[in-house]
């Protein structure tokens, strides 16, 4: 949801700025700027409609930018206003003494915009930032003495979200920065600093952090950075050191992020589950929880946007088989605005990836209002999630470049097939043998995926025939109807073959009647116990002479008689194979996208972080 970062030290400000937009990206890639400031003090802006590589092209093109060594960059996800050149940021005030990169929302925009307007200001974007550059320049032009205060009294007067960098005219040392429900971090380097929306923008110079607190303004320089709270305290607080290195942003010998991603899923399943077993049982001690919390949890609420809601959805199938505790699984952006029912002992999980996304915030923090106990998901450890939730079960995958999910997915289903075990073990409605037994299980899930991804070629055929569909269906029954939503997504989202996933009982409830000659219908059959059922329900597709392709397990394999293509999964426990199942199509929707010359990291319209409403 827009990406910014700021840059100052000795280096090249545009090769810094270029580099840190190409590594936020994923936040959005409607068009790109910076803004440098030049010897004298004079800031030089240039932005572009489109991806960063037009940005790039520009400033090539463009000899009259000069080196400097300070600067600020944006990469737009449009919310107000087309996606166009005059729409870019960085934007400037009225006589161009403030320019300023936002990411967030400033929702009092028409009516500041109007009283800028009465001043007799003009404005040239249709953006909700500009205005903010308008009233910074109008606090600090009172003076020009005081860009920290003017910045202070400008926010002041603003509703909504923030995270923002701004260059005074006058103050060609100095990044000035301000923090509200939106991410923000200061990158420490040797004789340079920098300011980011995250961590992937710096880490290939230094991987000492800071995640600004809401309410603060911070003051960058090269040698110095000083961070007042919301009152306009000056802070001392300690650095952080990520645990991510330089290389795991980078995508190495692969063609996109997404296929490593999809690779890296071995190994960041063992990542996730080191240290979290013992005795061959699952083992939260390290992460502080308390798994007895969760046993005697009434209801547990699971609360999440996207993928992460569908990782709930499979987590509320394993929690309520195991532990028989109801799950209730909701997607954030309604959550909060249901008035929901909790009780005081229900425990509440919210799921994200990133930590920062709006509306799962927002349920946290009326989770939190509500007294409910809670713990979150996450794979950002300095997230704003993580930082405000009771406990954090972090995922450790790493970063998670790709719009699509799929590391990350695949970690927040694991962690909460773990917790069912834990849970269940706890309660005592599965016996001490079986506990073990799925805990080794999920333990050498990674062999599983290593030997599937070993496989993949098999699914080059499925891959190229839904290269010239228009749609697809996925249907499932039982734990396989829990991940169909996850498979579906991923080929909808980068591919755009209108892609629907159904209870694979349901479809002759209505959705048959678009099952004609050829469509494509993506089966999973990883339930033993419904395997019949299911082959009803595909043989109806069949009836109708759709396209059948199967995922299904060694036992299954009989199904495929009544299919056109079958994919065999390798042996893994019952619970893990709809997982398995739901990366074969991760793979599926990535070779398609690639095979329709897509571009299959960034799909249209699309932005991994949501840190807007
Ligand atoms: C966006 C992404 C999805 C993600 C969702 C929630 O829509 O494209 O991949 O699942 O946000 O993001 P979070 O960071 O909260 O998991």
């Amino acid at each position: 949801m827009c990406g910014i970062i700021g840059y100052i030290g000795q280096k090249d400000a545009r090769e810094e700025l270029l580099s840190g937009l190409y590594a936020l990206e994923y936040r959005g890639y409607d068009s790109s700027g910076i803004a440098l400031v030049a010897q004298g003090g004079l800031v030089t802006v240039r932005k572009k409609k489109g991806r960063i590589s037009e940005l790039e092209a520009l400033l090539k093109s463009d000899t009259s930018v000069k080196r400097s060594g300070i600067g600020i960059g944006h990469t737009r996800w449009a919310t107000h206003g087309a996606p166009n050149d005059a729409n870019s940021h960085p934007h400037r005030g009225n006589v161009g003494l403030v320019t300023v990169v936002h990411n967030g929302i400033i929702e009092n925009y028409v009516e500041l915009r109007a009283e800028c307007i009465a001043r007799g200001e003009e404005f040239s974007s249709e953006t909700d930032t500009e205005v903010l550059a308008h009233l910074i320049e109008f606090e600090f032009e009172k003076d020009r003495k005081d860009p920290l205060g003017a910045l202070q009294r400008a926010i002041a007067k603003a509703q909504g979200s923030w995270g923002l960098c701004v260059l005074f005219e006058g103050y060609p040392q100095t990044i000035f920065a301000a923090k509200k429900d939106s991410p923000l971090l200061i990158g420490f380097g040797k004789g340079e600093n920098y300011v980011a929306s995250d961590i992937t923008a710096f880490l290939s110079s230094t991987r000492e952090y800071l995640p600004l607190c809401d309410g603060d303004c911070a003051v960058v320089s090269a040698e110095n950075v000083e961070i007042y709270d919301a009152k306009g305290t000056l802070q001392n607080r300690e650095h952080t050191i990520a645990l991510w290195d330089k290389d795991s942003a980078q995508k190495g010998a692969y063609d996109c992020f997404m296929n490593k991603e999809i690779h890296e899923q071995p190994e960041t399943v063992n990542k996730l589950l080191k240290g979290r077993t013992k005795d061959s049982l699952p083992d939260f001690s390290a992460d502080g929880f308390d798994v007895s919390r969760l046993a005697k949890a009434e209801t547990i609420h699971i609360v999440a946007c996207g993928s992460a809601m569908h990782s709930a959805l499979y987590g509320k199938h394993i929690i309520e088989e195991l532990a028989r505790i109801p799950v209730k699984v909701e997607v954030a952006s309604e959550f909060r605005y249901e008035n929901p029912i909790m009780k005081e002992n229900d425990f509440a999980f919210v799921i994200s990836q990133s930590g920062e996304t709006a509306d799962t915030l927002a349920a946290l923090r009326l989770i939190k209002q509500r007294g409910i106990p809670n713990a979150a998901i996450v794979n950002v450890a300095a997230s704003t999630i993580a930082r405000e939730a009771d406990g954090v079960l972090l995922i450790k995958a790493g970063p998670e470049i790709a719009v699509a999910t799929t590391k990350a997915y695949t970690s927040q289903s694991l962690i909460l097939a773990l917790l069912a075990v834990a849970v269940a073990y706890k309660k005592g409605t599965i016996s001490d043998k079986y506990a073990r037994e799925f805990t080794h299980n999920i333990t050498t899930f990674s062999d599983s995926i290593s030997e599937m991804l070993e496989s993949t070629k098999k699914l080059e055929n499925i891959a190229k025939r839904l290269e010239n569909q228009h749609s697809a269906f996925f249907i499932g029954r039982g734990r396989d109807y829990a991940t169909i939503f996850e498979a579906s997504l991923k080929l909808k989202e980068i591919t755009y073959i209108h892609s629907e996933a159904y209870a694979a009982g349901e479809l002759k409830h209505g959705t048959i009647s678009l099952v004609t000659d050829d469509v494509n219908v993506i089966a999973f059959a990883t339930d033993k116990d419904l395997f019949d059922k299911t082959l009803s329900n595909i043989k109806e597709v069949k009836a109708r002479r759709g396209y059948v392709f199967l995922i299904t397990g060694k036992d299954g394999e009989y199904l495929s008689h009544s299919c056109d293509e079958t994919f065999v999964l390798p042996e893994v426990d019952d619970h893990l194979a709809p997982l398995l199942a739901v990366i074969c199509c991760q793979y599926i929707a990535y070779l398609t996208s690639k095979g329709m010359g897509l571009d299959v990291d960034k799909p249209r319209n699309l932005a991994k972080s949501v840190t807007v409403e």
